[in-house]
């Protein structure tokens, strides 16, 4: 073999970065785990930091060094500082904190490291189990996950591809955290929203609405999607991560949310969409992999089936691998 000559030597380079993407992962894992990121809300050399958090003096430093390639701290003089980027989305005061996002990907981490045996077994409790202390505050971090997602990018998009100004009543089916309604009502000064979700996920929706101080248009109303109905009289609903893939029970809930919708009512579908041929992109099949998606040609076929009209893909997120897509309930 010509090994000086090859036609894939781009390609291969990449697929070998991609092997080694965990460990940009891990750098802001470990420093969020290890109280680095808070410590820094203060500019400090490397010795200081270390005899706050309790590390070696050495391997901070180079994790530091890490820092800044990734570009969340700086140097300033002998001292290291977090950039603009790192306090907005590494201090848990911020609005946009990314500190659950970290917390769940640790937990998801472990389904990852077990992924061999899972396929090989088709049992996900093949994997390890995370840490503990990760494990039991699982809900807490999916949910704080879910809002630093929507609040770094995702609901600035959504906003953008959606015309929701002839609209007065949102029902945000499993709203989760409730960051989509809050940007969504942002946005249009004459929406109101309805956070719908179980107990446990709206009392920490309700301290995020207050943290926006948008108490007066969101209100939180508890449901469990396998026995309530979700309520009557709403002009625009949206489900947002709750279609994963036929094991979603997607017909249940699309069935009620044609009930709770007034004629005319406008459907919001966003969710991780895999391409009609089932290749990609990477995103989306990597999500599938773990929980599940649909194609996008499959979701608007669900979507129709349980009677809306018009369903369409209205915009693509190429590098999250997920759609939007509206329908209207006739
Ligand atoms: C993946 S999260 C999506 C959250 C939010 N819509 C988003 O896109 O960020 C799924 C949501 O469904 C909610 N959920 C799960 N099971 C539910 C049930 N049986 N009834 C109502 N909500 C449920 C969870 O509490 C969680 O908030």
């Amino acid at each position: 073999m010509d090994l000086l000559n090859l036609e894939d030597i781009a390609e291969a380079m990449n697929l070998l970065e991609i092997c080694w993407q965990f460990r940009s992962a891990r750098v802001l894992m470990a420093g969020h785990q290890l109280g680095i990121f808070e410590a820094l809300r203060t500019p400090k050399s490397s010795k200081q930091l270390a005899q706050e958090c309790k590390t070696d003096h050495q391997m901070t430093e180079r994790l530091l060094i890490a820092c800044c390639s990734l570009g969340i701290a700086e140097r300033q003089g002998d001292k290291f500082a977090l950039t603009n980027l790192g306090q907005n989305l590494l201090l848990p005061e911020s609005p946009r904190f990314i500190g659950g996002i970290l917390g769940h990907y640790e937990n998801l981490w472990w389904f990852w490291t077990g992924l061999a045996e899972v396929v090989r077994t088709g049992r996900r409790d093949a994997a390890p189990s995370a840490p503990k202390e990760f494990e039991e505050r699982w809900h807490e971090f999916w949910i704080w996950a879910m809002h630093g997602i929507a609040a770094n990018g995702v609901g600035q998009w959504l906003a953008e591809n959606l015309d929701l100004s002839d609209r007065n009543l949102l029902l945000d089916v499993g709203g989760g955290p409730g960051t989509y309604s809050i940007i969504l009502c942002q946005k249009f000064p004459n929406l109101k929203a309805v956070i719908w979700d179980l107990p446990k996920t709206l009392a920490i929706a309700e301290q995020i609405v207050k943290r926006f101080g948008m108490e007066e248009r969101i209100t939180l109303q508890q449901g469990d999607w396998n026995k309530d109905e979700f309520g009557l009289g709403y002009d625009c609903l949206l489900m947002s991560n709750i279609l994963h893939g036929p094991n979603s029970q997607a017909d249940m809930k699309l069935k009620k949310a044609y009930r709770a919708m007034k004629p005319n009512g406008l459907l919001i579908v966003h969710d991780f969409l895999l391409n009609d041929e089932k290749t990609g992109p990477s995103p989306a099949a990597l999500f599938n992999l773990m929980v599940g998606s649909y194609s996008v040609s499959e979701m608007l076929d669900v979507i129709e089936k349980s009677g809306f009209r018009d369903a369409r893909l209205v915009a693509y997120h190429q590098k999250r691998g997920a759609g939007l897509i509206t329908a209207f309930r006739p």
